[in-house]
């Protein structure tokens, strides 16, 4: 086991063999992983940039078609299956996690994709409510399940774009594109860089001698939808006041750090600070490229550290659990840089860490952390891991 999770054959199995007592043997399998962001936080919703690496924590989905409309689907999870027609899927979000299979099943009807009935038994190892995307993981994974076995074919940007909308409608969250399209386009062993408005991607990959340390605060985020939706109105109410001075601009992404200052006067104080963030975040993922690319992993950590304090002072989405994770990993061995990853308001901290030196990291990090709060942290060494995929992987799914 790597992390607390089962070899792959071993989930595989274990897939099977419940399909099998619940549906029958007729079945595919299908994956989709959880990400952690390596910098780029609240800038994919202002079309600007992210780094995000897909994490080898996938939602797995054992799917075989049906000939009726019905969908059928158990989670190993929550011990319970859900029953439903493709005919009646509408309705607010439940808060219940069929939301996110009946959002999908929404939109890609909704876009003109006609479905056929399924059965699906799911299984995930995304621990859940961390910051780790397990919701886009399972979003993704629903697509191929409902897709592929059915014989529609998606493209991977639509298929991306089509679950961003199922959360943003299904679920409530505005989030933008940034999980989707990492558990859609991910490669193992590369950080993805992403233009959130022109969806081009660059894959930079990871040296080998480094890890991708993940470290939960287990402090939950799940009170944080109200507060992220408010984050992305300041931005929007900043472009709106920044458009008088600056005629064109569309996004945050089309400002600069000495435009925005030149404007300071024009917004709100809590308003020109989520604007700093935004603003100088899109610069440091420009210049952690560089970093990556050229093998300055001490650069990359500057700028890590840089991205908390902004998140943590101009953003005010970070929580004390969160510092203090940051604060720890600063004098933790083979550390090049730490900050907050995801949505905030707890979750998880992401530590660029030397491979050699991420067992002492992590021995270290959850002592003092449990000194310090009482708290066992739960500590994962990751590399960047595949995106989307059959199980075992067939080589055709991806368009
Ligand atoms: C959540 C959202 C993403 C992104 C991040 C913050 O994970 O789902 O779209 O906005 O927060 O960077």
């Amino acid at each position: 086991m790597i992390n607390g999770v089962l070899p792959p054959e071993s989930t595989g199995n274990l897939l099977r063999a419940r399909f099998g007592e619940m549906f029958g043997t007729d079945m595919r399998i299908f994956r989709a992983p959880g990400r952690v962001n390596l910098i780029g936080e609240h800038t994919d919703y202002n079309d600007g940039f992210v780094m995000p690496a897909a994490i080898g924590f996938y939602t797995w989905i054992a799917a075989a078609k049906r000939e009726d409309r019905i969908l059928e689907a158990y989670s190993d999870h929550f011990e319970e299956k859900i029953t439903f027609s493709l005919d009646a899927l509408d309705g607010p979000p439940r808060k219940h996690w069929s939301d996110f299979i009946r959002g999908v099943a929404a939109t890609f009807e909704g876009a003109g994709h006609k479905l056929a009935g399924a059965n699906l038994v799911i299984h995930t190892e995304v621990p859940l409510g961390a910051g780790l995307s397990s919701s886009a993981s399972l979003e993704v994974a629903t697509a191929l399940a409902l897709t592929v076995p059915a014989g529609i074919a998606v493209p991977r940007l639509e298929l991306a774009k089509l679950c961003q909308a199922a959360e943003n409608q299904y679920v409530g969250a505005r989030c933008g594109i940034m999980d989707q399209f990492i558990a859609s386009f991910g490669v193992s062993g590369s950080a993805l860089m992403l233009d959130c408005r022109s969806l081009e991607y660059q894959l930079i990959p990871v040296p080998r001698d480094l890890r991708l340390v993940v470290c939960n605060s287990m402090v939950r985020h799940e009170h944080a939808s109200g507060e992220y939706n408010r984050r992305r109105a300041d931005c929007e109410a900043g472009v709106k006041l920044l458009a008088q001075h600056l005629p064109g601009i569309r996004a945050l992404r089309d400002v600069g750090i000495a435009d925005l200052d030149k404007y300071k006067d024009a917004l709100p104080e809590t308003i020109y600070r989520r604007c700093r963030h935004v603003v100088s975040e899109n610069q440091r993922v420009l210049d952690a490229a560089k970093a990556l690319e050229s093998g300055d992993p001490d650069g990359f950590g500057r700028l890590m550290y840089a991205s908390h304090a902004s998140l943590r002072d101009d953003y005010e989405v970070s929580c004390k659990e969160l510092d203090l994770l940051v604060e720890l990993a600063s004098s933790s061995p083979g550390i090049y840089g730490a900050r907050m990853t995801g949505g905030g308001f707890g979750g998880c901290t992401v530590n660029l860490v030397r491979a050699e030196h991420a067992a002492a990291f992590e021995a270290q990090m959850a002592r003092t952390y449990q000194q310090a709060t009482g708290i066992a942290p739960n500590i994962y060494v990751c590399e960047p891991a595949q995106g989307a995929e059959a199980w075992p992987a067939e080589r055709s799914l991806r368009s």
